[in-house]
């Protein structure tokens, strides 16, 4: 069994078989690393005709563990698993998941998977003939039956020409839900049945056909908060305004360029939400003429003024007018000053349950991966989020509003 202590490296088994994304697996293994984990790769015989040992071992900082015939006294093929806190295979081939549905161990990763006794999330990948074939589909039956944790392959581009199901999932989003894995957040299902919105990204208000007013949000923050509520069982509609990030899995992704356009969906999709949550930062003012043609330079002459008008304030307008009884609207702040009186005063302003106020500027929150904030109750709290992952920052937000809903929480 793994040894497990407060201070020890998370210990993860990358496996990787011998399918055409196995390159993506070096993106999924950075993203382990980077955080703190120590991965063990186990590429099978095939995988390594698509990345080479020394790939492997150079992002791992460790020897990729190839031979179960090596370093025989050391006993890898037990004891890798047994040290794992968790084993992803990704990609999982229609190969491996016949293995390791039906018990075989002929090399060193399928070895592991049968010692190990932590979880374990496979990502397959392979040609959609091959997912729905009969014979996976059973493999992928028993080995969740069993307690494994198997991704739904994504739609797309396949190798060669081919489109269909069978992509490998994004590595952000197999990091994701082994992380949820690891943090013991697997199977949380409290906002299931509910339905949330949440708003991501900024909007952009045209000035003329080449030209916008727009700010610097990466919408990140939004898309942890719509991943994580699809994973904690809720339906999701994700109004994404002006996003460069692929649509999360599981998700309804409704595009939006500027503030009025995102009113509309808002108002729209919060017509049937149990929660809304604004977190797209939204122009407050816009052009008040829009050229139809390219504003042109003209020799010597100054520019002119561009006047502004307000756009309408989403979050106070969802506030006021609750759609549905009960309806709970979360709002974001972002300041660089002053940053809880600015956001008391904003929270009473716009009447909405929740605030989120991040701090702002200088290299925080804007396009990053991580975050911290504290979120202000309409009822007087204040809780502080730690700093971490903007996936750990919306399970911070979903916690207090599954409390509110009624609902237990993690
Ligand atoms: C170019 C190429 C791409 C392949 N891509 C996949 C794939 O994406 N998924 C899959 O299940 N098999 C794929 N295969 C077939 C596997 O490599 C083959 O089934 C192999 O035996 C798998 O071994 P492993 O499961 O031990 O890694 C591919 C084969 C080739 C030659």
């Amino acid at each position: 069994m793994s040894e497990t202590s407060p201070s020890r490296q998370p210990q993860v088994v990358l496996g990787v078989s011998g399918g055409i994304a196995a390159y993506k697996a070096c993106e999924l293994l950075r993203r382990f690393s980077e955080s703190g984990h120590q991965v063990t790769v186990v590429p099978t015989a095939a995988a390594l005709h698509f990345v080479g040992e020394a790939t492997w071992a150079a992002l791992s900082g460790r020897p990729a563990a190839t031979e179960t015939w090596d370093r025989v006294h050391e006993v890898p093929h037990v004891r890798i698993g047994q040290r794992a806190d968790l084993v992803v295979v990704a990609p999982a081939t229609a190969d491996l998941l016949a293995k390791a549905a039906h018990g075989l161990a002929d090399d060193l990763l399928t070895n592991t998977l049968l010692t190990a006794r932590c979880p374990v999330v496979f990502a397959p990948a392979m040609h959609t003939e091959m997912w729905e074939h009969a014979a996976t589909q059973e493999n992928v039956a028993s080995l969740r039956r069993r307690g494994a944790i198997v991704l739904e392959p994504a739609v797309g581009r396949l190798t060669g020409v081919d489109t269909g199901k069978g992509r490998l999932p994004d590595p952000d989003a197999i990091f994701a839900a082994c992380r949820r894995v690891l943090s013991g957040r697997a199977g949380q299902a409290d906002l299931a049945g509910r339905h949330v919105v949440v708003s991501a990204g900024g909007t952009r208000e045209p000035l003329d056909p080449v030209r916008y007013l727009g700010n610097r949000s990466s919408g990140k923050q939004g898309y942890a908060l719509a991943v994580t509520a699809a994973a904690r069982g809720a339906r999701v509609t994700l109004l994404a305004a002006n996003v460069e990030l692929p649509d999360p899995a599981g998700v309804a992704v409704v595009n939006v360029t500027t503030a009025l356009e995102l009113r509309e969906a808002a108002v729209k999709a919060a017509a049937e939400a149990d929660v809304v949550v604004m977190a797209a930062a939204v122009a407050d003012f816009r052009p008040a003429e829009y050229a139809a043609v390219k504003i042109k330079k003209k020799d010597g002459a100054e520019p002119a003024p561009v006047a502004l008008v307000r756009n309408p304030d989403i979050l106070a307008e969802l506030s006021g007018s609750r759609a549905r009884p009960g309806q709970l609207v979360v709002g974001f702040a972002a300041e660089t000053d002053q940053v809880l009186a600015n956001g008391r005063a904003k929270l009473a302003r716009k009447g909405c349950d929740l605030l989120v106020v991040n701090e702002v500027g200088e290299g925080r929150a804007f396009g990053t991966d991580t975050n911290e904030a504290v979120v202000l109750g309409a009822d007087g709290s204040e809780t502080p989020i730690a700093p971490g992952p903007k996936e750990d920052v919306a399970d911070a937000i979903w916690d207090l509003v599954a409390a509110r809903l009624g609902v237990p929480s993690h």
